[in-house]
């Protein structure tokens, strides 16, 4: 064997695998784009069911499109019998992502569509997912805690309604409009790593409730979406700390990481950071929880002068450094922050699974295949020899 080169560990950083029409990141300038909107267009703007309908489809509805469209994710609402009944037997103390995680291939196995290979079947196996994800976060919630599982109501709008079934009672207007917003803003982002997983395992024909398992798997790790879990148990260590930049300096010198802050892509504020950061100011204000806000805020201004001071100047906050802050005053439990994101993240999942399997065929992905280097033993192509247990040194 030539000689051994480590590959230097770069974790496919800027290496293209695919071409996408789906969303678009400019990680100096802070731009991100869906479908060619301005992700602060679409979070001022619209709501997580028309963004659910852009990526999915590829425009804006019109207002009868989106009527259309609602009308046909609200019924969709209704978690299969079995589904409940297997949460129903899963130890209380399981993580909620490892209980969404396995409770997507008891969706598929209701799914009428899960066999077709068109593209309209996909819509509608998609369409599910994205109605059925919080239903089965809220339900868990509720199972978990010995709490009465709540029917879906098909007065209320997606973000309403999962609000009603976790809490019990229906949200003010301003709480279901400020989780639909952290709904758009979460809803897509290019080849990140969950639905680079979502993409890779259908890649092998794999059916779309297999990519989306995957998905749920990759993003509940603490340095992708399982992040904001992860920012409000800092928060909620450092509460009372009257040395905010003693803690951060004492943290990076331990070699720790700031949670929620820094990115694979972007070199500045994620501009998904800082509508979260402005929205979080709007809730201190509605909720009366000023304190965790205002930590939140001492915590990212004495990380930024730390990391100006070490020299590393691109480490900002990401999506999940507001985000927690955002949900704990909506009263989410910390562990029900990550699957939040999964439930907004379906909607480009499904995208992207869609563009995976019926892009055209020029811009069709093939089976992703990479390269390894091997580096370990090695006695020539003849193979080292084989001695039985009793023989071995
Ligand atoms: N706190 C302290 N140091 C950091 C942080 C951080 N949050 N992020 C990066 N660094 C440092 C690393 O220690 C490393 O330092 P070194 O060169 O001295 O060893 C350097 O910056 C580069 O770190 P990498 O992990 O190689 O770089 P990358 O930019 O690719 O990392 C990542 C991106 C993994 C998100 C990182 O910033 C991180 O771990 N952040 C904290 C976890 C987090 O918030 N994840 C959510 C990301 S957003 C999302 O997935 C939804």
């Amino acid at each position: 064997m030539a000689q051994v080169v480590h590959v230097k560990n770069i974790g496919l950083r800027g290496i293209p695998v695919a071409d996408t029409k789906i969303s678009f990141i400019d990680g100096e300038k802070g731009v991100l784009i869906y479908r060619g909107y301005r992700i602060e267009d679409l979070a001022e703007n619209s709501s997580f069911m028309e963004v659910a309908y852009l990526l999915l489809y590829g425009s804006l509805p019109k207002k009868s499109e989106l009527h259309q469209f609602d009308s046909t994710v609200t019924p969709e609402r209704d978690l299969p019998f079995h589904a409940v009944q297997a949460m129903k037997a899963f130890p209380t103390h399981a993580h909620p992502m490892d209980v969404l995680q396995a409770c997507v291939p008891m969706l598929a196995m209701a799914d009428p569509d899960l066999r077709g290979e068109d593209r309209d079947s996909h819509v509608r196996m998609a369409i599910r997912l994205i109605a059925k994800l919080p239903v089965l976060v809220a339900t868990w919630g509720r199972i978990r805690n010995d709490q009465p599982v709540l029917e879906p109501d098909p007065e209320f709008s997606h973000s309403q309604n999962f609000l009603y079934l976790l809490h019990g009672k229906p949200p003010s207007d301003e709480m279901a409009r400020a989780l639909d917003v952290c709904l758009v803003l979460h809803a897509d982002h290019t080849f990140n790593a969950s639905t680079f997983a979502c993409r890779e395992v259908v890649s092998t024909r794999a059916h779309m409730y297999a990519g989306v398992a995957a998905g749920i798997g990759a993003l509940s790790g603490s340095l992708h979406g399982g992040a904001n879990t992860e920012v409000m148990k800092m928060l909620l260590e450092l509460r009372g700390e009257e040395d905010v930049e003693g803690w951060v300096k004492k943290r990076l010198d331990q070699g720790d990481r700031i949670m929620g802050m820094g990115h694979a892509v972007y070199k500045t504020m994620d501009p998904r950071a800082k509508f979260l950061r402005e929205m979080g100011a709007r809730l201190a204000e509605e909720t009366g929880q000023k304190e965790i806000y205002e930590l939140s805020l001492a915590v990212e201004k004495a990380a930024l002068s730390e990391f100006e001071r070490r020299g590393k100047t691109e480490i900002k906050p990401n999506v999940d450094f507001y985000s927690a802050p955002v949900y704990y005053m909506m009263g989410v439990p910390l562990d029900l922050m990550t699957p939040i994101f999964a439930m907004s993240r379906i909607a480009g999942w499904c995208a992207h699974i869609i563009e995976e399997k019926f892009a055209e065929a020029q811009e069709k992905p093939a089976l992703y295949r990479p390269k390894a280097e091997y580096v370990g033993e090695y006695c020539g192509l003849m193979g080292c020899t084989y001695n039985p247990p009793d023989e071995r040194q």
